[in-house]
C-alpha cells in the first residue's frame, strides 16, 4: 500500500486518540447544509449545475474575489483553474514539467513524491534544513514544491526573509514554485505575503477547501501564470472533464454566504489548536499553527513497529517520519487537530514513557 492510501485508511481509523491522519475536526466547524448552499448560488448566479460545465470551472470570478478579499491579489481571468482538490492539482501540473525536474523537500508531503513517481517525473528531494542552498540543481523550466505555511509533515512556515529569497532565486533561474497553501488559514500569528503575491509569473498558489470546508467537496482554487494555464486545462480536460457542478455550488453558496472570507468561521478550532500550543510550549516544541508536528522524545526512536505498539495498546494512531522522508530519524508525525489540550497532555506524556517490551 503507497503512503496516501495508508494515510486516508488511518483518517477513518477508530483509534481512541487519532494523531496520524491530517483530517479536519469537522465538528469544530459550523455545520455545512449542502442544499441551502447550493439554493443560494444557483438564485444568485442562475447557473444549472446538473450539465458538464467548462473546464476551468464556473467559480472563477468567485476564485478572483477570494484571492483579492483575503489576500489582496488581483488575478485576471486567465489566472484562474477549479481543480478537484489540491491533489488533482499537484498530478496535472508534475504532468506538465514532466521533461524536467521537479524537488520538493525533505521530510516532504507524500501526495507529491508518489505522484512524481508515478507520473515517471525526475525527483530531487532537498534536505529541509538550508534548503535555499540546494535550489542549485534547479533549472529554467523545473518545478519546486513547497507549502510556505504551516507545511505537512514539519509544520514549517517559511520567514518572510525566505520567501523573497525563494520567489528570487526562481525568477532569476526560471523555474516555478508550486505554494501549497492547504494550511495557510491555520497560522496562529499575522500571515506573511504567498509566495504568488511575490511574483505571480513564476508561481502556482494551490488553495484547498478540504481543510477550511471539508476534505468531501473536492475543491481546490488553482491560481497560476497564464502561459501554463492552457495546457494544463487540456490536461484536467482528460482526466476529469470538469468539477462537479454540484461541489462548485456548495463552495460558491459557501462563499456568498460567508462574504468569501476564509476563516472567520474557524474560531473555534482555532482556540483549540492555541490550547495546544501551550501544552507544546511545555514539552519543547515550536508551533506557530496548522496541523502537524514533528516530535521525537529522548531516548526513543519511533518506526513502524514502535507505532504500530503504540496504537495496539495505547490506542494512539501516529505516523513515523520514515513515511515522509528517505530517512529514518526516530521522530513522529503527529496531527494535533484532533485532540484537545488536555489529551494532548496525556498523549503526549504516554509517547514520551512508551515502553513497548513492557508489551
Ligand atoms: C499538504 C497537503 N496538500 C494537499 C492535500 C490534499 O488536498 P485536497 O484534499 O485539496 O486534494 C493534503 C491533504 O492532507 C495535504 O496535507
Amino acid at each position: 500500500m503507497d503512503s496516501i492510501q495508508f494515510l486516508n485508511n488511518l483518517a477513518e481509523t477508530k483509534a481512541k486518540y487519532n494523531l496520524g491522519a491530517g483530517v479536519p475536526p469537522l465538528e469544530l466547524y459550523p455545520q455545512l447544509f449542502p442544499d441551502e448552499l447550493m439554493t443560494l448560488f444557483v438564485k444568485e448566479t442562475g447557473a444549472d449545475l446538473m450539465p458538464y460545465h467548462r473546464t476551468e470551472g464556473i467559480l472563477g470570478e468567485f476564485a478572483r474575489t477570494t484571492i483579492l478579499l483575503n489576500e489582496n491579489i488581483r488575478v485576471e481571468e486567465n489566472q484562474v483553474v477549479l481543480t478537484n482538490g489540491v491533489q488533482e492539482a499537484i498530478f496535472l501540473t508534475l504532468q506538465l514539467f514532466k521533461g524536467n525536474k521537479v524537488a520538493c523537500l525533505d521530510p516532504y508531503y507524500p501526495g507529491f513524491v508518489d505522484a512524481a513517481r508515478i507520473v515517471g517525473c525526475e525527483l530531487e528531494i532537498i534536505k529541509e534544513e538550508n534548503f535555499l542552498l540546494g535550489l542549485n540543481s534547479l533549472k529554467k523550466g523545473d518545478l519546486f514544491y513547497i507549502s510556505a505555511d504551516n507545511s505537512n509533515p514539519s509544520g514549517k512556515t517559511l520567514t518572510q526573509q525566505e520567501r523573497e529569497t525563494l520567489v528570487e532565486i526562481a525568477s532569476e533561474r526560471g523555474f516555478f514554485l508550486f505554494d501549497d497553501s492547504t494550511y495557510r488559514e491555520f497560522n496562529l500569528e499575522s500571515k506573511l505575503p504567498t509566495l504568488f503575491s511575490i511574483n505571480p509569473k513564476c508561481v502556482i498558489h494551490a488553495l484547498s477547501f478540504s481543510k477550511i470546508l471539508a476534505p468531501g467537496l473536492r475543491t481546490a482554487f488553482l491560481y497560476l501564470p497564464e502561459a501554463l494555464r492552457k495546457s494544463l486545462l487540456k490536461l484536467k480536460s482528460s482526466v476529469s472533464l470538469n468539477n462537479s457542478g454540484f461541489t462548485q455550488g456548495i463552495v460558491g453558496g459557501w462563499l456568498l454566504k460567508n462574504e468569501f472570507i476564509l476563516s472567520n468561521h474557524l474560531g473555534i478550532i482555532k482556540n483549540r489548536l492555541r490550547e495546544n500550543q501551550k501544552v507544546l510550549v511545555k514539552f519543547g516544541v515550536e508551533y506557530s499553527g496548522g496541523f502537524f508536528i514533528l516530535f521525537k522524545p529522548k531516548n526513543q526512536f519511533y518506526n513502524m513497529k514502535l507505532c504500530n505498539s503504540l496504537l495496539l495498546n495505547q490506542g494512539i494512531s501516529t505516523c513515523p517520519l520514515s513515511l515522509f522522508s528517505p530517512h529514518e530519524n526516530g521522530h513522529l508525525r503527529l496531527c494535533i487537530a484532533n485532540i484537545n489540550e488536555q489529551q494532548l497532555q496525556k498523549v503526549l506524556d504516554i509517547i514520551i514513557n512508551f515502553d513497548y517490551h513492557e508489551y
